[in-house]
């Protein structure tokens, strides 16, 4: 269990306080790993009395938590340590009410969850620290995207930086709480048998797919000003990248793994100018069906311009200049409204170095991070009965089943439980966000100089056919 402290949430009536955080923390509390006295704090501009709130963040997590996972009474004690408190995080004077509100900390820890826009993080920082809020006991967490380009990502961390030490900075990317993300360390690093193998004299290509069949739901403002550029491939794919590719950490402790995870995002070769037009693909939805239902194109979803050119989809053919994976190119997509949700990294090796059996394929290792989480190895076997017929077949390790888990662990409890017990491993650094931004930026920059519209594809299909060609015209192909 850890120690008593005070979680205040900004943005606490937006969706990922209400559809993430709350149900992560119930569950924290359920399991008794959150001290019986804490406190959590929602903090928002409407005017809302404590039982509104309460009853508003009952509703929500009631419909996100299974049902056989709620326990009323369990609720019950939960919903007395949740506090509401309204405020407008863009005035001074509201911080000045807030630190009144919350009296002497009289040494009890202090989170303060920036849930909000980025834009908002460096001016809530400092009114913070005005307020005599921000003191060496609190940490404070910042939702990605930090920014949206280098500049405005190193202006924020930078005022963030004047007001908290590094240590006390949590930059969450939630694909790094993930169980089989983590596995992938262990796969690589607790066993012998595939690092060997790890590299360019081995591996024909890597693919990274994070494939949604959701569209924008409620945040198109948001999403139109972002696209799946910033959304997701400068966040949730570099650091997946990152840590298919990096060398084994000395230790397994935050700087170290941080340290081997910047190194891979520096070594990302730079794709600008016309290596933009070869190299990258951006798609936007059109209308179309997902699992039978019609769904509306981008441009008529909520919130969004009509005449929007943001990216719903992105292809990149990256590629590291190090050593160790010279040559090997690595593939990313992610997309909204595409055919089925799954999240996957696909090492593809090479072909044996002589043919002896007709039909043989190459290995494949498969990490599925969702639906299922699953790790899996192709290998070729010969078919039952006369002859030398091979086929290849699946080791799979499924690894609910084998732990016999009954309910997987959402990533925001794991990061919620590290930022209380200070553990900073998961969390992006400072020079890590920066570097994945100074390497995504000219990306953004060489569409608007190439005029790059995004290409269009229907909903429930598996994207534009350019991202199909980017693979096709090498022999190579997406692994569905
Ligand atoms: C978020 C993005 O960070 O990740 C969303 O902002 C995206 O657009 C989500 O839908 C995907 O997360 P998951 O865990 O459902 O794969």
């Amino acid at each position: 269990m850890t120690i008593p402290c005070d979680i205040l949430i900004f943005g606490g009536t937006g969706d990922l306080a209400l559809h993430k955080l709350l149900p992560a923390l119930y569950h924290l509390y359920r399991d008794d790993r959150l001290h019986p006295a804490v406190r959590i704090i929602a903090l928002a501009r409407s005017q809302l009395p404590r039982h509104d709130f309460q009853l508003l963040a009952e509703r929500r997590c009631r419909a996100q938590i299974a049902k056989n996972d709620f326990n009323d009474d369990v609720w019950h004690r939960f919903v007395a340590r949740l506090d509401y408190f309204s405020m407008d995080a863009s005035q001074s004077a509201d911080f000045g009410r807030l630190a009144r509100y919350l009296g002497e900390p009289g040494g009890l820890m202090r989170i303060y969850y920036l849930a909000t826009a980025p834009e908002l993080f460096a001016s809530i920082t400092l009114h913070m620290q005005i307020a005599g809020l921000a003191d060496h006991e609190s940490r404070i967490v910042l939702e990605k995207p930090i920014g949206h380009s280098l500049e405005s990502a190193k202006a924020i961390n930078t005022a963030i930086g004047s007001v908290f030490q590094e240590s006390q900075v949590f930059r969450i990317d939630h694909y790094l709480g993930k169980e089989t993300v983590q596995n992938l360390m262990a796969l690589r690093f607790a066993n012998a048998l595939f690092e060997p193998l790890w590299r360019s004299a081995h591996v024909d290509h890597v693919q990274i797919s994070v494939c949604e069949t959701l569209g924008v739901e409620n945040r198109g403002g948001y999403y139109d000003r972002s696209g799946a550029m910033r959304d997701m491939v400068q966040n949730h794919l570099l650091q997946l990248l990152c840590l298919v590719a990096m060398e084994a950490p000395a230790q397994f402790d935050a700087e170290s793994v941080r340290d081997e995870k910047v190194k891979v995002l520096k070594d990302l070769k730079p794709i600008s100018g016309q290596d933009v037009q070869d190299k990258t693909v951006r798609g936007q939805y059109t209308a179309g069906k997902i699992g039978g239902q019609e769904v509306p194109a981008y441009y008529f979803e909520k919130n969004v311009d009509n005449d929007s050119d943001t990216e719903t989809f992105v292809a990149i053919q990256a590629n590291i200049n190090n050593w160790r994976w010279a040559g090997v190119p690595f593939f990313l997509r992610t997309g909204k409204r595409l055919a089925k949700k799954t999240s996957q990294i696909v090492i593809q090796f090479k072909p044996v170095p002589h043919r002896l059996f007709e039909g043989c394929q190459t290995n494949q290792l498969v990490i599925q991070l969702q639906p299922d989480e699953r790790i899996s190895l192709q290998l070729m076997t010969k078919t039952p009965g006369k002859g030398m017929r091979l086929e290849p077949v699946e080791l799979d390790l499924n690894l609910a089943q084998a732990f016999h888990r009954t309910r997987r662990w959402e990533a925001y409890e794991r990061l919620l439980l590290d930022i209380l017990e200070g553990d900073s491993t998961l969390f992006m650094r400072r020079d890590e966000v920066e570097a994945a931004w100074a390497w995504v930026d000219p990306i953004i920059t060489g569409w608007q100089e190439y005029f790059q519209s995004p290409r269009p594809y229907h909903a429930g299909s598996t994207g534009p056919e350019q991202a199909h060609t980017l693979l096709e015209h090498q022999g190579r192909a997406w692994l569905s």
